[in-house]
């Protein structure tokens, strides 16, 4: 139905009679000269309508925006002064011969061009509009170019590609579980994979070796701009592996996509241990791209007299940092915005030290805590942070959760308010994590999964599991966690220890009785990674939001505007399913 697509017309093709087709963009009437923008996927050509070509002329007349044209015409160089630089097609127009209209339009709710201003709700109601508009299809276009990207480096490392179940049982990722009802096991019910990670490990028991799947998870989980409740993972699973072997497979297949994707050559990825992130940035995924660290003043604080300090500084659990910035420009009202900014993460308060000149003295310095603090302990503290005129010092203490939770959002927001923040990305890997983690009601949890295997023994780890580490790592990008993966247990022993360790030992043994059983049939030693593909994509296409880069996303209630997901089930459905429900659909689900 056409010779070339929109986009792709040039210089090289003047003189050329063309058939075009694709939807009008833009309709413009120019002194008796009708201009139309003509869109498709490959980008935008100008074909121009004269009132010569009569019948043609008329017909252009009548198109409006959205409708789906096809056209014959001839291809000339733009006049001089007309030409688009910011358009591929810009030196040249088609001049207009011929125009049939294959399909109308209503008119769109929103615009479609770059600059459309539409609220997010109209936009995902009407997905497929939404989609049309250029920047969404350079978006979908590298998301498919990324994932051809990792194909092609999984395959020539000798990968294949293997689908596992999505009508499974629970696989504990921390998350909720999507359940689907089953209508020949009454009462019974699949859960949704929250990731492949049993499956995959089962392969390993399989002998497959090295495995991957562009892999759909299900998560009922809060959402923010980076969580959607379904997304897509680049599942990893190899046989007789190092921790270094995995973290160089995926460190080398991130290289490929950013070189493939974006033409950026990445460095070798950094490695911070757990505890360094957690020292120097207050997070375990900082963003290196900020050049803010905290700095650990306990020591200094142990024996002053403000208790605010002394009483964290002494306690083992507790933590005293400071963060400097080159913030004197923070009026005092920007200050009262950040100690209400880190309240939100428990902070009891932000005691600041505004450092006007140095050589002073103390009548240099500008801050509400000098007076509870020695004149010499404040010059080792400043000296400790090297800090300078014009810098601002921060303070936080309390118990070590909240002072890293508070104090690494406030780098954070420091950077981004005070424009530190670099461009450009900044992987690095986190290693050396903790096992298991304390629950608020004083049981354990697993800090990865419970199939990750520790790197001490069964002794070990059962005289003092929270001491237990992980052979496990994460990989951060520009603040993200954009993936995470370890070596995996791989006797019976010992993921009966883990079991028991969190206390779960009779739980554990009913739930994943299949794979207790399966370790004892010569289980090899494996480890793997998920990479959170929508998260990779959309920092490759510098969208702000993993849903700009899923065709059909959900909203942050979880639900699809457009096909008006979840709905309700008719009630033949449902007997069926062996399900009656409490009080009526539609009814706002609590807790
Ligand atoms: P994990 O739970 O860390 O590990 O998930 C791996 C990566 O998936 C991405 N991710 C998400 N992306 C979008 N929306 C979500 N709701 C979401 N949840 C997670 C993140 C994360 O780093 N089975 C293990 C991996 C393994 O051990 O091999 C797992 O799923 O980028
Ligand atoms: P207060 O004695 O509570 O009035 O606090 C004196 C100064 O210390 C104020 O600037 C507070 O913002 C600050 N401050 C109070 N608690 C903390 C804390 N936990 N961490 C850091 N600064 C604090």
């Amino acid at each position: 139905m056409r010779s070339y697509p929109c986009g792709v017309l040039n210089s090289a093709h003047i003189g050329e009679t063309v058939v075009l087709a694709g939807w009008v963009h833009r309709r413009r009437d120019h002194g008796g000269v009708i201009f139309l923008d003509v869109r498709d996927r490959t980008g935008i050509v100008q074909v121009v309508y004269d009132p010569d070509a009569e019948e043609s002329f008329q017909a252009a007349d009548r198109v409006r925006s959205e409708y789906v044209l096809q056209m014959t015409g001839r291809v000339r160089r733009r006049q001089a002064g007309a030409e688009n630089p910011n358009m591929a097609t810009g030196e040249i127009e088609v001049l207009g011969a011929g125009l049939e209209v294959l399909n109308p339009s209503a008119t769109p709710p929103f615009g479609l061009d770059e600059h459309s201003d539409a609220g997010e709700d109209v936009r995902l109601r009407y997905r497929y509009l939404d989609l049309r508009r250029p920047e969404m299809q350079e978006r979908l276009r590298i998301r498919a170019r990324a994932a051809s990207a990792v194909r092609g480096y999984l395959e020539e490392q000798g990968y294949w590609e293997i689908e596992t179940p999505t009508l499974s049982r629970p696989t504990p990722e921390g998350a909720r579980d999507y359940l689907v009802p089953s209508r020949t096991h009454p009462g019974h019910f699949f859960a949704l994979p929250q990731s492949p990670q049993i499956y995959k490990q089962l392969l390993m028991m399989s002998g497959m070796d090295r495995y991957y799947q562009i892999a759909r998870c299900y998560r009922d989980e809060d959402l923010r701009h980076d969580r959607q409740p379904e997304f897509t993972q680049i599942d990893i699973e190899a046989s007789f592996v190092s921790e270094q072997d995995v973290m160089d497979l995926a460190e080398g297949m991130i290289k490929r996509l950013f070189r493939a994707v974006k033409g950026v050559e990445l460095g070798d990825f950094p490695v911070l241990t757990f505890d360094e992130a957690m020292g120097r940035y207050g997070s375990d995924k900082p963003d290196l791209r900020n050049p803010l660290e905290l700095t650990d003043i306990g020591d200094l604080m142990a024996a002053v007299e403000f208790k605010v300090f002394r009483g964290p500084a002494q306690d083992p659990q507790g933590r005293v940092v400071a963060l400097k910035a080159p913030g004197d420009s923070l009026s005092r009202k920007a200050i009262d915005d950040l100690t209400s900014f880190v309240g939100r993460y428990g902070a009891k308060g932000l005691a600041y030290i505004k450092v006007n000149e140095l050589d002073a003295g103390t009548a240099g310095l500008q801050s509400p805590i000098l007076k509870f603090l020695p004149d010499g302990i404040v010059r080792q503290v400043l000296e400790r942070c090297a800090a300078v005129n014009g810098d601002i010092v921060f303070f936080g203490a309390g118990p070590a959760s909240v002072v890293n939770d508070s104090m690494g959002a406030l780098r954070v927001e420091l950077g981004r308010l005070l424009g530190l923040t670099g461009e450009g990305f900044a992987p690095l890997w986190v290693v050396g994590w903790p096992l298991f983690e304390a629950t608020a009601d004083g049981g354990i949890d697993a800090v990865h999964h419970q199939f990750t295997r520790p790197t001490c023994n069964i002794e070990e780890l059962l005289a003092a599991p929270l001491r237990a580490r992980a052979a496990a790592y994460d990989l951060v990008l520009n603040g993200y966690e954009v993936g995470g993966g370890s070596l995996r247990i791989h006797t019976e022993a010992m993921q009966k220890a883990v079991f028991e360790a969190m206390g779960i030992a009779r739980e554990g043994a009913v739930k994943f009785g299949f794979l207790l059983d399966a370790l004892r049939y010569g289980c090899p030693p494996h480890g793997g990674i998920a990479l959170g593909f929508d998260r990779l994509v959309m920092l490759l296409a510098d969208a702000a939001a993993i849903r700009d880069v899923i065709a059909f996303p959900k909203t942050q209630s979880a639900a699809c505007l457009m096909m008006a997901a979840p709905g309700e089930a008719d009630e033949r459905q449902l007997r069926e399913l062996h399900i009656r429900l409490h009080g009526k659909a539609g009814d706002k689900a609590t807790g």
